[in-house]
Formats: structure tokens, sequence, C-alpha cells
């Protein structure tokens, strides 16, 4: 807090000086308080400055303004953008937010003329527009994320396309399937996240300048300049009213965070129960782990614990912006200033979360031993059993699942694998199985059986790994 509310809620006896024309005092401390934004908005002080530029450059070459006010304009902004990257955006909540602040700071550089810079515009029109650069800024950051974690996770399914482990179901050892199977279908999960951000950034590519407060302008605006210029590949946005009132591409980008952040809980909650000592599956890398102040064997998954954490956070901040947008009116309402903490705040927790995971499956050690040793417990082949009968002994499914539930209770009744019951055991709950049997019921050979398309097999698991490198373009 830069300043305190004092005692009494008394008014300020300045009015403002942008908008104070038509009021005998100023605001209270509680109102300069509950209104400022710069606080948190100083954050988008270069997308400001890049829109204030693009649309100082557009009045110059329109005749708005003339080349010499629009030339001494430019001159300002970069003396202020120099500033604010030397030494930061100072806070005064007199200026409310990062638009009046930067403006205040032309103007005491460069006098009266920094007040043609707001001739057809409003801060309406330029705070969608800002927002929008900063969101898709930001998108283009997670795209770039996203992509590493993804190039991590082919990795590593590549080194792993013939480790097998036991596929769970309800977390019930199910059919063994390969590591690098199981890494693979979260390649498919951020793949489709990957395509979700494309298609929020190409909603986004419009341009809201221009739109002015509500109604559009009279001034002889170039909105395909300024649209041109700040980089937005479809053009001005088409209707005034909706483009100062919408918030939907920073509900677009919370929503691809959230979805994006439940994938990465599940692979943190998947790490967490694999690098627990009954599981053994895997190493953390001590990079990404914590000790215990207590219990000095512990290493504890703290990095995948807040990853799943941190996403009830980014679900709470979509669902913030919902609840804000929910009810209001065309077009502007104070309400939406409340839009931006949500979103800063997921756009560092979401580039923390990516960040770790992608260290946690670039830098873990695989326990591919004890992954073995646990696909050949709990009877994993059983289907393969039963498919056996089908195929071998022309046995409806139906019939071969009752004869293998059988199996499976025999041999749990004796303690053994069900490779290990001898040939006379299975025979004597049906007599139409024979020897040829015990080649069916190793992992191996089940995992090696499932080679239907996507299926688990070692050859399309590479096959996987083979198309997800040239989708990356890491050959
Ligand atoms: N700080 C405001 C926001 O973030 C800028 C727009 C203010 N517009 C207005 N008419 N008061 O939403």
């Amino acid at each position: 807090m830069t300043e305190k509310r004092d005692m009494a809620d008394s008014p300020d006896s300045a009015s403002n000086q942008m908008w104070g024309g038509r009021f005998a005092d100023g605001p209270s401390a509680i109102m300069r308080e509950i209104n400022a934004s710069i606080p948190f908005d100083k954050v988008m002080w270069r997308q400001d400055i890049r829109a204030s530029k693009a649309h100082a450059r557009m009045l110059g070459e329109t005749g708005i303004i003339s080349a010499a006010d629009c030339n001494t304009i430019l001159g300002g902004l970069d003396k202020v953008a120099e500033e604010y990257e030397r030494e930061g955006v100072p806070e005064d909540w007199d200026l409310e937010d990062i638009h009046m602040t930067v403006e205040a700071r032309l103007t005491e550089l460069i006098g009266p003329v920094a007040g043609r810079l707001h001739t057809a515009r409003s801060r309406n029109d330029q705070v969608a527009t800002d927002f929008r650069l900063w969101v898709g800024d930001a998108m283009s950051a997670a795209q770039s994320a996203i992509t590493r974690l993804q190039m991590a996770l082919v990795n590593r399914a590549g080194e792993h396309a013939d480790s097998i482990m036991p596929g769970f179901t309800h977390l019930q050892t199910a059919q063994p399937v390969t590591l690098g199977h199981h890494l693979m279908a979260y390649y498919e999960m951020f793949r489709r996240d990957a395509s979700r951000l494309s298609a929020a950034m190409g909603n986004l590519s419009q341009c809201p300048l221009g739109s002015a407060a509500l109604a559009g302008t009279g001034f002889p605006i170039d909105r395909e300049m300024t649209a041109k210029e700040l980089g937005f590949a479809h053009g001005p946005t088409r209707n005034s009213l909706d483009a100062v009132s919408d918030r939907d591409f920073a509900l677009d980008y919370l929503f691809f965070s959230s979805q994006c952040a439940i994938h990465l809980s599940r692979l943190a909650e998947e790490m967490i129960i694999w690098a627990s000592q009954p599981y053994g599956f895997v190493r953390m890398p001590d990079s990404l782990s914590t000790g215990s102040s207590i219990m000095p064997q512990k290493k504890n998954p703290d990095a995948a614990e807040l990853v799943r954490g941190h996403t009830g956070r980014i679900i709470g901040a979509a669902t913030a912006l919902m609840v804000t947008m929910k009810g209001l009116p065309l077009a502007y309402s104070k309400d939406m200033q409340d839009d931006k903490p949500p979103v800063f705040e997921v756009a560092g927790l979401l580039e923390l979360c990516l960040a770790a995971m992608t260290g946690m499956i670039a830098d873990c050690t695989f326990n591919t031993e004890r992954m073995r040793q646990a696909a050949e417990l709990g009877y994993a082949t059983a289907t393969d059993l039963a498919d056996w009968l089908v195929v071998k002994a022309d046995i409806p499914f139906r019939e071969a699942h009752h004869i293998t539930g059988a199996a499976v209770k025999l041999a749990e009744q004796r303690g053994c694998a069900l490779d290990e019951l001898p040939l006379a055991d299975l025979q004597s709950i049906d007599g139409r199985i024979d020897e040829r049997v015990f080649t069916a019921l190793s992992v191996d050979a089940s995992v090696a059986a499932r080679a239907s398309y996507g299926g688990t097999a070692p050859e399309q698991v590479r096959n996987q790994v083979k198309r997800a490198r040239e989708e990356l373009g890491m050959d």
C-alpha cells in the first residue's frame, strides 16, 4: 500500500486531473483505494505504450493530429518506456490505472500536447486492447512451455517404448502396458491443450482499438492501420459495444489454463503415487524435491503436490472471472477491472507448473525393474488367458472370462502367478487348455499382442513417438 486510509473517510479537496471537470470534490480515500488498479495493471505498461504509439501514429497518418505533435508524442512515449524499464512503474492511486499513469508522465515530459493522444480513444477500448495484447503474449509463452513439456515426454517415451509396467483401471492392476505408452497418453492431452490454445489465439486476434467508449468515434480514424500495426491478424473488431465489453479472450485463456492444469495435476498425482515407497516406480529429481525437518529419510514430492494444489487456484480464477462477467449489461462496467488479477495470477502459476512438470519428467529416474515386477503381480495377464481361449479353443468370450476367473481364483489360493499354475491344474478347470497357453501369459507377450492402432505394443508406441517427434519438429 502506498498510502494510508484516513481515519475519517473524508474527500480529498482536489478533483481528479483527468476527469474531474464536473466534480467539486475529489474522491475519498476509500474511493481512491477501491478504484485503483495500478497496483496490478502496471504489469501491462509495455502493452499500453505499444498501443498508444500505434494510436498516435494513426492519428498522425490520418491528419487528426499534426505530424509534429505525433512525433513529440512518440518520442515522449519512448522516454516513458525507458524510465519504466529502468525504474519500474510508480504507483499513485490518484492516477487509478496504467493508462492514466502513462499519460500523466507523458504530460510531465512533453507538456499539453500529450492531451492530444487521447483523441478518438477511451480507456474502455484502450484497456481492452492492452489486455488482449498481454493475454496474447501469455498465450504465446504457454504455447512454448507446452512444447517443451511435450518434448520431455516424447524423449522419455522413446527411451521406454519397451519398458513394461502395470496399467491400471480404478488404480487396480488391469493389464500390462509400456511406460512409453503411458507417457504418450500425456503427450496427447497436452497436444489437445496446444490446439485449444491455437483456437483461443485466433479468436483473440481482433483489435478493439477505435471502438472508443462504446459507440465508436466521429473522428476519421483508420482502424485497419492500428490493428495491423499491433499484430491483430483478423483486423479490427466488428462491433464497438461488443469490443469494449468482451472478455471472452481472457476467459478462453483461463479455460485453456484450467484444462491444461488439470492435465498437469493428473500427471503430478501419478508421479506422487509412483514415488511413494510401496510403489517405488520413480525417483524424483533432487532438484524438485524437499526434505523433512524431523524425518531424515524423507524426500517429499512437494513440487508435484504444489502443481496439484495450484490447479485448484487456477480453476478458482476461471470461476472468478466467469462470475464477474455473468451479470454485466453492455457495455463497460467497472466490475471488468477485476478481470486482470485472476489472469495475471494464472499466468504466473501456469508457467511455474509447466516448468516444474517438464523438469520432473526430464530428470526423474524410472525404476523399470520395479515396474515390471509389479506388472507380473496382480494377474495382469488374465485377459490374455481369456483371449487365448477365444482364439485357440474357439470359446465365446463370456465363457472364457468365466474360466479365467476360476484360474485366477486358484492361483490366488496357491499364492502364485497365472503362468506358475501347473498345466494339470489349468486343465482341471477346462480341458481345452493346452501347453501353448504359457506363451500368452507372460507380460511381454501380453504387451506385444496389443498391436492395434494406438495400442501399447512397443512397435505402436514407437510409431506414436515418431509421429510426435515429427509434429514437434524434433528431428
Ligand atoms: N482501469 C480500468 C480497467 O481496468 C480501465 C478502464 C476504465 N474505464 C472507465 N470508464 N472507467 O478496467
